[in-house]
């Protein structure tokens, strides 16, 4: 499930290869990240003074506004801030598109997120909460079945990022799909390819957000939206799932490594750990080289028999 690399077998790698392990459903992991952390002095800031001018669990540059959510304070601490990670955000998109063709044709950069907060024991509602397995469901409103990409960093100086996984998209869907029912209802194969007055509602939407309301596009959804929506719930919501042991494995991520997943495919939770940069990117499906194992193309037939 971990696909790992160093950065000279990153400079070996063949083009599509990185890429092709991500679409397989692994993580692949940089003992040493390939993305340079913000300066000391920067580092410092985020994790130390930003925190007491926080809103929300985490801090967001939104390239698209080249704006920072969820922090108060004065002008010298929204601009530092933006300043920060915006050029974080890039460093991460030169470095992915050195080493992710052909998944970065046509994707959308979204936010350049940071961490200060220790994830264990937060007591967040169970929707909003980390430390339960599950499957991304939605980035900046509805995907329509494009794909949701997370590179991670940790930049705590000495403690571990640890992650559990349940296992892969076909693999929770085969086991859980019915239950959870998000499976087609009389086991036929479907089409879920949005409907034309869905076409329309969503063209209106990204109209709207394009004009200056990035909000409207969280109203957008569609039928696959739908379904992983569900999923993602079923999953933080049924204790069985939580408890489920056949598959479970453990990941501890350390100090200065950095690893990437499209999180809408591989389950996941983070448990423990503290001070973690999270960029997201939305991947076109028609960027990818096998859609057969993307959620969108999983889910539109029944679940194979155990
Ligand atoms: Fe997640």
């Amino acid at each position: 499930m971990i696909q790992a690399y160093s950065l000279e077998d990153l400079d070996r790698a063949a083009p599509g290869e990185v890429a092709d392990h991500l679409e397989d459903g692994k993580i692949v992991y940089f003992p040493k990240s390939p993305v340079l952390f913000p300066a000391t002095d920067d580092l410092e800031f985020l994790k130390n003074d930003l925190p007491r001018f926080l809103r929300r669990k985490n801090i967001s540059y939104h390239p698209e506004a080249d704006r920072v959510i969820g922090i108060r304070g004065g002008q010298e601490i929204q601009q530092r801030a933006l300043q920060v990670l915006s050029a974080h955000s890039i460093a991460v998109q030169q470095v992915l598109r050195r080493i992710l063709t052909p998944l970065t044709r046509g994707w959308t950069v979204a936010t350049s997120s940071f961490r200060p907060f220790q994830e264990r024991g937060r007591e967040l509602s169970a929707h909003a909460s980390n430390e339960l397995v599950h499957v991304d469901a939605g980035a900046y409103g509805a995907t329509h079945g494009n794909r949701i990409l997370r590179f991670f960093m940790n930049a705590h100086p000495t403690e571990d990022r640890v992650w559990i996984s349940k296992g892969g998209f076909r693999e929770v869907y085969r086991r859980f799909g019915r239950e959870a029912r998000v499976a087609p209802p009389n086991g036929a194969r479907r089409d879920l390819s949005a409907g034309s007055v869905n076409r329309l509602y969503s063209g209106l939407l990204g109209t709207v957000a394009r004009a200056g309301f990035p909000i409207a596009a969280l109203a957008d959804t569609s039928p696959y939206d739908r379904l992983m929506r569900r999923f993602h719930n079923y999953m933080k919501d049924t204790a069985e799932f939580q408890a489920s042991t056949a598959v479970h494995r453990e990941f501890a991520f350390p100090p200065g490594s950095a690893w990437m997943v499209f999180t809408d495919m591989v389950t996941h939770a983070c448990i423990r750990g503290q001070h973690a940069f999270i960029d997201t990117f939305v991947v076109p499906l028609s960027s990818c080289r096998r859609p057969e194992q993307a959620p969108f193309h999983v889910l539109q037939s029944a679940p194979e028999s155990a």
